[in-house]
Formats: structure tokens, sequence, C-alpha cells
């Protein structure tokens, strides 16, 4: 496990984390550092078993151990990715809990169309695609009860962020916008969209007044996708999103269904 590392005397010097810690100040955000991390989300759970308050960012230069949704791995090379977890406290009923992942995907979403990224768009549950690729991956976990919980998000930057052999998937903000990877910018725009977010889903524990935004920016609707969980898959059509985040589904044969949890394949996009 990593030492906890704060904003300290190094990071003191340098211009860019002081303005990302007055920006964090400013959201209520507790703020660690460390050039390289196993993985942010262990991290930031270690952090939370050892008394951390909440909200606070975990931030890494190099990831060395990351983990991707359904077990899969997710490193990050440094300079070549965002790479960060945030911790926070749940407002909602713990069978709400899951709904973070898709307010957080609105949130990250909006904050890079913001900053430029115009064809940003969401791929069910929280991956962000331009033009059929991935360009960001998001894994929420709960810490070791359900009273906190941490969602880690990895951005590629640059395309030195995935493999060459992946080309044909993934993609980075440095190909497919004039955005100038500057990560105090990103983060201040992504920290302060989820803070409305989260408010607006606390007000009602649910995804109701969120779910709307969320489909107009959600790739899967119109297109042909494909539900895998366990093995088995269903193909059909998304319509959007309900209010606990599950995505509607009509199956081939018309049936609708909703579904909690797999993963979403979409005919055109990665
Ligand atoms: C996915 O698309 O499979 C999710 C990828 C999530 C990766 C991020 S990087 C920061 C945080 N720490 C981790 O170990 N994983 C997440």
């Amino acid at each position: 496990m990593e030492r906890m590392t704060g904003y300290n005397d190094s990071t003191a010097g340098n211009s860019v984390f002081r303005d990302l810690k007055d920006e964090l100040d400013g959201l209520g955000y507790g703020f660690y550092y460390t050039p390289e991390a196993a993985s942010t989300n262990d991290w930031a759970a270690a952090a939370c078993r050892n008394g951390c308050g909440c909200p606070a960012l975990f931030l890494t230069d190099s990831q060395t151990n990351g983990k991707g949704r359904l077990g899969r791995s997710w490193s990050a090379e440094k300079g070549a990715s965002l790479t960060f977890s945030i911790l926070i406290r749940p407002e909602c009923i713990s069978e709400r809990i899951p709904c973070y992942t898709e307010v957080f995907g609105l949130s990250l979403c909006t904050a890079l169309r913001s900053l430029g990224v115009e064809k940003a768009m969401i791929k069910w549950p929280n991956d962000i695609v331009v033009s059929g690729k991935k360009i960001s991956g998001t894994l929420t976990e709960t810490a070791s009860d359900l009273s906190r919980i941490i969602i880690g998000t990895g951005i590629n930057l640059t395309k030195k962020a995935y493999p060459n052999e992946l080309a044909y998937k993934a993609s980075s903000l440095e190909e497919c916008s004039y955005l100038q990877p500057d990560i105090l910018c990103i983060l201040s725009a992504v920290l302060k969209n989820f803070e409305k977010d989260r408010e607006i889903f606390a007000r009602s524990g649910s995804m109701k007044d969120l779910a709307h935004r969320y489909d107009s920016l959600l790739v899967n609707i119109g297109r042909k996708t494909t539900i895998t969980e366990n093995g088995n898959s269903v193909s059909g059509r998304a319509t959007g999103i309900d209010e606990l985040g599950r995505l509607i589904f009509q199956k081939e044969n018309g049936e609708r269904i909703l579904v909690h949890s797999g993963e979403a394949s979409v005919s055109g996009i990665y």
C-alpha cells in the first residue's frame, strides 16, 4: 500500500498543485497526491479505513496495478492519463448507491463537453466515448462498509495511454479534441459538475431529475446493443435509463427488461 501523501512541501512549490489545492479547498475536497500508485481506488479505500475525511481526491501520475470494470486491469503511464479517485459519502439509501456510477458518468461527460470535447458521449453505464472510441473508464466501489464510496477514473490524455493494438477502439483527448490536456482545468470542471449533479441526485435519492440529461448523452440509444453478463448475452435496443440508473432495454422479441449490470457492446462503437 502506498504511503498516504497529502499536499505537502514538495508539491506546495508546484503551481499546478497549489492551484489545484485552492480549487479543491473551494469545493471542500481533501487532496492527496503521489507520483505513483498501485491503484488510486485501493489507495482511497486504505485512506478511508485510516479515517480519511470526505470528500477527498486521490491523484497520481502513474498507476501500476489499476483495476478496470469486470475484473480487467487498467494501468496508466506517467503523463499519458489523468488518473484519480474520489472518496465521498453517499447521500441515499444503500440500494441506490449504484446510481453514483451514472451520476458521475453524466458529470464527466458534461465537463468534457464544456471544455470543447463536443462529441463526448456516455456508453452505459459510464464509459466516455468519442466517435465510437473509448477515452475514459470509471470504476465505482463501496468502501469497507456502505458509508463511503470510491469513484475512480482514468482519462486518456495522449495516445501513449493505450497500446497500439487497441487503437481501433481507444482514443485520447489529444486525438479527438483541441483540448490541451490540462489536469487542473479538467479536474476542476469534473468536480464542479459532479458537486452539482450529486446535489440534484441527493434531493430525490434517484436519477429522476438527471435521467433526461443522461439519456441525451447516451450513445446506446437507437443502436443495436448486446448486454453480456456471466456469459449470457441478450441483444436489443436501449431507450434510456430509469430512476435507478438501470438501462431500459427492448429485446429483439419485443420484451422490455431493466438491466442492472453487465457489459454493453454497442454496434458501431468499439
Ligand atoms: C473500466 O473502464 O474498466 C474502468 C476503468 C477504471 C480505471 C480507474 S483509473 C483510477 C481508478 N483506480 C483504479 O484502480 N481504477 C480506476
